[in-house]
């Protein structure tokens, strides 16, 4: 399909993501560096967010990788000054890194639960926190990457539901507390994306917990990682200066017709481990 996009939509800005080293941040990052855009990718591990970076530099875009752990205020702050050394103030920020496992409730210990809200919520907030002082004065982005469980009760991911729940709402209360600041604030709410390591997780492509996740989406497919790349895009461009403070949901219409094949699918993966 031709790029509905204008080329170099995003020249001379300066975007962070973080969660980049794989998956759909990969794919922003990417996009993003070939619309224009110089791409810090920060990652728990430097390796693949390095890796991440110089796929985009062979390509001919700028990027660089850092290495920090978003529950780590201090080390996300470090790595963003670092970030900010190379390419300057900060037009694009995206708070993207993310963690699941599935397990029903019962089955999960209070640490387990707390990993996905301080990786999630609480990086999210330690993400945008730790940018707020780097930001292009004039005008910026957030965009945190939130999930369709944010507003979809769904069975044994009761961490990331309750993590990305309030994400949503951080992304509203933000809207308001920093409108002031030039800062527009908004989310996207991704349904299943195949090839990310997050379904790779939950349902492995091609096995038959795989297609009873698409027979609960109405479109009968998963998201692709384009898809997802070309929502944050326009997000985060001029295309969208309106839109404030708001979650998008991607989901082929998934949310629409709710959880329960889904969840029962993740439940019994689950019992089967
Ligand atoms: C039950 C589990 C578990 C599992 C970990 N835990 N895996 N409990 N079932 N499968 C528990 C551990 O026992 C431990 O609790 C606690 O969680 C912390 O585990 P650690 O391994 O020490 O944590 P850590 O190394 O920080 O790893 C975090 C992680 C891991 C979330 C557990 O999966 C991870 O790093 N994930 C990052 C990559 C990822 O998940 N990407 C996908 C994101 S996709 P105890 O009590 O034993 O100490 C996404 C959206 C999907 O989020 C949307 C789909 C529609």
């Amino acid at each position: 399909m031709a790029d509905v996009f204008q080329p170099g939509l995003l020249r001379g800005q300066h975007a962070i993501i973080t969660g980049a080293g794989s998956g759909i941040n990969q794919h922003i990052a990417e996009r993003f560096a070939a619309q224009g855009a110089a791409v810090s990718i920060v990652g728990r591990n430097l390796e693949r967010a390095e890796a991440a970076a110089a796929t985009i530099v062979a390509r001919g875009g700028q990027a660089r990788g850092h290495s920090a752990d978003v529950r780590d205020f201090d080390a996300l702050a470090r790595a963003f000054a670092q970030a900010v050394a190379d390419h300057g103030p900060v037009d694009i920020c995206i708070a993207g890194a993310a963690g699941n496992f599935v397990s029903d409730a019962a089955s999960m210990s209070s640490n387990g639960f707390r990993t996905v809200i301080d990786i999630d919520l609480v990086g999210t907030f330690n993400t945008f926190r730790a940018v707020l002082p780097m930001l292009n004065p004039e005008e910026s982005h957030l965009l945190a990457i939130s999930a369709v469980q944010s507003g979809m009760p769904t069975a044994a991911q009761a961490h990331v539901c309750a993590a990305k729940a309030g994400i949503d709402m951080l992304v509203r209360t933000l809207s308001i507390e920093w409108a002031g600041r030039g800062i527009r604030c908004n989310g996207i709410a991704p349904g299943p994306v195949a090839d990310t390591e997050g379904m790779n997780r939950l349902a492995p492509g091609g096995s038959a917990s795989w297609d009873r996740l698409l027979q609960g989406i109405p479109l009968q497919r998963a998201g692709r990682r384009d898809e997802i790349a070309d929502l944050a895009l326009f997000l985060c461009s001029g295309a969208a200066r309106y839109i404030h403070g708001t979650v998008i949901a991607i989901d082929g219409g998934q949310s629409n017709l709710g959880s329960l094949p889904f969840g029962a699918m993740l439940l019994e993966s689950a019992s089967a481990r």
